[in-house]
């Protein structure tokens, strides 16, 4: 664990300190070069706050995440199904461990970040407000709450904090792999369970909560963050760009269905 060092935060970062003009437009040339900021870098005060909130609720959210899946690995419709789940709601809490390291780098205390949380103080996704009723909603979760975070992720894993982005990448390797085991429990029978019965007394509600996973504005942390690309793109292209991956990772999917049992067939 990085303890709180009052020695993350640099003399004269905030607006009016002496040099503290030069020392903002060394850091945005540096920023504008595609150059990494690292934990030891100076960096305006506003920066490195907005980056803590910004962290901070990320690194809640896979916590908040995990624990109504977390709810239904005892009600698992098979081993196989059981095994799968338990290992994406270890991936999530590991995601978070990931995030609030990334967050402790810029001196915050992770006990004080986690009491917070507990206390109500900080907040986490709205996504993760909806309860997770039956077996079809931790299918949809799994499928389609995880595609939307991959947009997210992959999106801010090109941001300027060097910490944030490596814990990024790591992280979206993860959440592919979540996302692939939802669309097969989507399509699969259920193994005993009425996971396509589920899905249609749902009537796509689990489809308005996974697009509330994609943020309707930008928002100051992800200001703060500051990658060029990042600010041109508006919510609806995110949207978009989650049910293209999902329809990609279905395609490829169906296809290598239907190669397999192409094969299967053949050498039958
Ligand atoms: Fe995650
Ligand atoms: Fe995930």
């Amino acid at each position: 664990m990085v303890a709180f060092n009052p020695q993350t935060s640099h003399p004269n970062d905030k607006p009016g300190d002496p040099g503290y003009e030069q020392n903002l437009a060394a850091f945005e040339a540096r920023i504008a070069c595609g150059d990494k900021v690292e934990p030891g870098d100076w960096m305006p005060s506003d920066y490195r706050q907005q980056l803590i909130r910004l962290i901070h609720v990320h690194a809640n959210s896979e916590i908040c995440g995990a624990l109504p899946e977390g709810t239904w690995i005892p009600h698992a419709p098979s081993l196989k199904r059981k095994l799968a789940l338990v290992a994406k709601v270890q991936d999530e809490v590991g995601h978070a461990q990931l995030l609030y390291r990334a967050a402790e780098t810029l001196g915050k205390p992770r006990e004080e970040m986690i009491q917070e949380l507990i206390d109500g103080k900080a907040k986490y996704s709205n996504v993760f407000h909806y309860p997770a009723e039956t077996w079809a909603d931790v299918c949809v979760i799994a499928w389609l709450i995880d595609a939307a975070a991959i947009v997210n992720q992959r999106m801010m894993q090109e941001g300027s904090y060097g910490p944030y982005g490596r814990a990024l990448k790591r992280i979206c390797y993860e959440e592919a792999f979540h996302l692939t085991h939802g669309y097969d429990m989507c399509i699969s029978p259920g193994d005993g369970h009425e996971v396509s019965a589920g899905l249609a007394a749902r009537r796509g509600e689990p489809l308005v909560e996974a697009d509330h996973d994609v943020p309707r504005s930008v928002g100051q942390g992800i200001e703060a963050h500051r990658a060029a690309h990042e600010v041109g793109h508006q919510a609806q292209d995110k949207r978009r760009t989650a049910a293209g991956i999902s329809a990609e990772v279905c395609a490829e999917d169906a296809q290598s269905r239907h190669q397999a049992a192409a094969g299967m067939g053949h050498a039958d």
